[in-house]
């Protein structure tokens, strides 16, 4: 299969007002990709400013769409306005996501709930409504952001690792239902980046696992992406030490072993156990 070439292609990109799914946009523009733009509605002004900068700097198109995925509706709204006023998008990053960091049991059930929501039900929901046309026409790829924590269990962030690893499985399944109708599903599975998420409720600046593996930044990430989205990776993981622990430690591994080092990984290391 040949390489794709984004310039002139429409690109949807969820969550692009910041980190990666910014980074993302950024690369996609310089590529010659016009771009539709999702935020929350709060942040409409600095998507739309982003939006502007990408326009003037690489001569591209963009719509901005800040639409809040979490409402009722809120996928219909969207699929309905990028349809009406930019047609079916070639490619669809389904990037907007949360987590919440704690023990299962004690975090608010409303808090758990929205992770799941926005990590999965919503991007399951998103490909529902786009495929039927990308199919009609024949062409496109959707790239799922999913994680490398989706890859092996993630004791206190459990249901973040669960919709994770939820998406790469759906993305394979639909994958394979896909074959012969020039559509695809790609697995982007990032290892830790410095963005918001990781500063958020509560999660620990001092987590064991990043004196192991660090934290990249977003723009890192996205450089990478760009040549594995074009190839149409199935699965893509990027960095030479995200494959060392996330593959090939974890095949050679037993699950004991696994779920004790995560254990002990993914707490802080001035966590009281
Ligand atoms: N950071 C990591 O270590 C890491 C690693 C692997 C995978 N990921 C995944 O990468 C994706 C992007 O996360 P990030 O790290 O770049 O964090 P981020 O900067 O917090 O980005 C999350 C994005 O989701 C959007 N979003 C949140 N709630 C939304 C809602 N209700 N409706 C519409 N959009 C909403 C946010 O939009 P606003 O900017 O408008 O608020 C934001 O742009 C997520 O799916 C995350 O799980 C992150």
């Amino acid at each position: 299969m040949k390489r794709i070439r984004f310039k002139g292609k429409t690109v949807l990109i969820t969550g692009a007002s910041s980190g990666i799914g910014k980074a993302l946009s950024l690369e996609f523009a310089k590529r010659g990709a016009n771009l539709a733009l999702g935020s929350i509605p709060d942040e409409k002004d600095i998507l739309s400013q982003w939006a502007e900068e990408l326009e003037s700097k690489h001569g591209i198109t963009t719509w901005t769409f800040p639409i809040d995925l979490l409402e009722e509706g809120g996928p219909e709204r969207l699929h309905k306005e990028v349809t009406e006023r930019v047609g079916t998008p070639f490619a669809f990053v389904n990037n907007a996501g949360t987590v919440a960091y704690g023990k299962f049991w004690e975090k608010p059930w409303e808090r758990q709930f929205m992770t799941f929501q926005l990590n999965l039900s919503i991007p399951m929901k998103l490909m529902y409504l786009f495929l039927p046309d990308m199919v009609k026409k024949g062409e496109g790829t959707i790239y799922n952001t999913c994680s490398v924590s989706g890859l092996q269990p993630t004791p206190f962030q459990s249901v973040y690792g669960a919709t994770k690893a939820g998406l790469e499985s759906l993305s394979r399944g639909v994958r394979a239902e896909l074959t012969g109708t020039g559509v695809t599903v790609c697995a982007l599975c990032p290892p830790y980046i410095d963005t918001r998420l990781l500063k958020m409720d509560g999660y620990p600046e001092d987590l064991r696992f990043f004196t192991i593996s660090g934290k990249k930044s977003p723009q890192w990430l996205a450089k990478k992406a760009l040549p594995a989205f074009e190839k149409r990776k199935l699965i893509y993981v990027p960095g030479f030490s995200a494959k060392l622990l996330h593959i090939f430690l974890l095949r050679l591994s037993p699950r004991w072993m696994v779920d004790m080092v995560s254990r002990f990984t993914l707490q802080g290391w001035s966590q009281k156990p």
